[in-house]
This record gives C-alpha cells, structure tokens and sequence, in this order.
C-alpha cells in the first residue's frame, strides 16, 4: 500500500475519534505521519513510498492505540524535547512541545552566568532540566518531584542523554540541598494546575491515560502548589533571581497575583509560540 493512502485513512480514523482533543489544526495528519515515520524507523516520508503489508498491519494497530486516546510518545516511548529523545512512559506525565518554551526561558536567563543553578520543581521525567543541562554546559541542575516513577524514569534520561542533572524524589523544594540556598539563578515549574473539578472535564486522552497528581493538587483552582513554590522560593534564589511556572492562559492573572504577593518584581506573563500556555516570570528583588 502506499504511504499516501495509509495516511489519508489515519488522518480520518484519528479525527472521528472522540478520546482526542483535536486542539491544533492539522495535527491529526501530523499524528498519522509520526507514527507511519516510527514504523518505517525513518525521518521523513515520500507520499509515492510503498509500504510493506507487515508494516502497513503495525501501523494500523498503532493507528487504532492512538484512536483510544493513548497519547502518542507512550506509544513510541519518547518525545521529541528541544532536540533530545526524552523517555516516556505510563504512569507519567507526558512531556509538552508547549514546555519547550519554559525551557527556553530558563536557558536565556541561565547563559553567560558564572556557575549557574537551576533547579526544576515537578520535573516529571526531566525535559526541562534535560534541556537546560544540555544548552548550559557547566550548569548544576536538579529536578524535584513527589512521584518514584517519574524520578526514577527521568534518572534513566539524564543517563541515557549523558546529562549531568540530578533528579530527586520529594515534595517541591524538600528534597533540594540545603547548600544550594540562596545561590539558585532559576528555577521553573510546571506544576499540575488544573482545579480538582476541573479533571473530569479534561479530554479522555489526558484523564485516562496520565496519573492524576501530575493534571491537579487537588485545591480548588488548581494554584496550591504554585502558591507554595512562590511562597518558598525566595529562601533559594539568589537576589535577582527568577521564578517562572508554566500555567494555562485562564490561569496566568491569577499567577501573577500570587507572585506580586510573595514580593516578586518584574512580574510579566509571556505567551509561548504555540498559544496553549503562558510563562509567568517573576524576580527576587530583595535579599
Ligand atoms: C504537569 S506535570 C509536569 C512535569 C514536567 N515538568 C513536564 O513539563 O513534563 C506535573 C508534575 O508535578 C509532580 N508533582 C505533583 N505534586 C508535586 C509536589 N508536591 N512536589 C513535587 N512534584 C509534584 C507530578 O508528579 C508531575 O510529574
């Protein structure tokens, strides 16, 4: 069968699923030809390619995993993260193309500092500090999270990627050492922000597939765990160091209201290229 073909009948298998949030225009197709390209282990693919009945039948169950709403990197087991092959796998978040943009935020605030630090709170399995260790060189960089399974699978990505960071498993800022305290240039947070209401309302490909505490720390709107990291950071950045969470656009006023009450200055929320969340960044003015 031909690789035209093939994709014209995913395209429309996954666009009459109803477990997929069809929020970006196109990205059905873009779906179909990542994993067409998984299956015929290639970068790019030649509408005229002929593809073998074996593959034709695996792309097709593959196909009908994504249909139930299985996200796409469990499925291949990475995602593709600011250049780096990030493992992913149930039982943990799904890193976002949208975080990309938090990433590039700390790197930009990171470069050119003698012995910079960063730390990242809700790592997950590492893209953030991944991408930082890789575009900083000489950077100390950890990631924080509550869940084993996260930690552990982002252990196994800093090792695989030969990147220096180190991942422990605690609740925010507890498991970070005491030594780094008051010396931290950046930290970022990608915090699970979706209100304990709010879960049930969320698209079956994210509610039935991700682990609950990675979508909501169960408070009612969803900034408990921002509140905290905003409340505490200041006893771990440097003075002019920087706090910027990712959140939802609906969320980024409220954000912004909770860092100027922790004595943020610089208070901004910048939209990331792809639209669907906001960096809010804020800085330690005082000592
Ligand atoms: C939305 S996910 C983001 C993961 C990662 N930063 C990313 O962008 O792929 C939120 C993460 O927060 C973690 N988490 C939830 N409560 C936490 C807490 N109190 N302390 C540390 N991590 C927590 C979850 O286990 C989950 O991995």
């Amino acid at each position: 069968m031909r690789a035209d073909e093939l994709l014209v009948w995913a395209e429309e298998r996954l666009k009459s699923s109803p477990a997929l949030d069809h929020w970006q225009k196109g990205r059905e197709l873009i779906e179909a030809e990542d994993l067409l390209m998984f299956v015929l282990d290639r970068d790019e693919i030649d509408p005229d390619d002929e593809v073998a009945p074996a593959q034709v039948r695996r792309f097709e169950r593959l196909v009908e995993r994504r249909f139930t709403g299985e996200p796409v990197p469990y499925i291949k087991g990475w995602a593709e993260f600011r250049g780096l092959r990030i493992t992913a796998r149930p039982g943990a978040f799904v890193p976002r193309d949208s975080s990309e943009f938090l990433a590039e935020q700390a790197v930009r605030r990171l470069r050119g500092r003698r012995d910079p630090v960063h730390v990242d709170l809700a790592t997950g399995v590492g893209p953030v500090a991944l991408a930082v260790a890789n575009e900083v060189p000489g950077a100390t960089v950890f990631g924080t999270d509550l869940s084993a399974r996260a930690v552990a699978l982002a252990r196994a990505n800093a090792r695989r990627l030969g990147l220096p960071v180190r991942f422990i498993e605690g609740d925010l800022f507890a498991p970070v050492p005491a030594s780094v305290a008051g010396r931290v240039d950046v930290i970022t947070l990608h915090p699970p922000y979706v209100g304990r209401r709010e879960v049930r309302l969320l698209p079956e490909e994210v509610r039935r597939f991700e682990p609950v505490e990675s979508l909501t720390d169960r408070s009612p709107q969803g900034l408990g765990l921002i509140e905290r990291a905003a409340g505490e950071a200041g006893d771990w950045l440097r003075r002019g160091g920087w706090l910027l969470v990712e959140v939802s656009p609906d969320r980024s006023r409220a954000v912004a209201a909770l860092f100027r009450r922790a004595g943020f200055g610089e208070v901004r929320s910048t939209r990331g290229g792809l639209g669907v969340t906001r960096v809010v960044t804020g800085r330690k003015m005082r000592r």
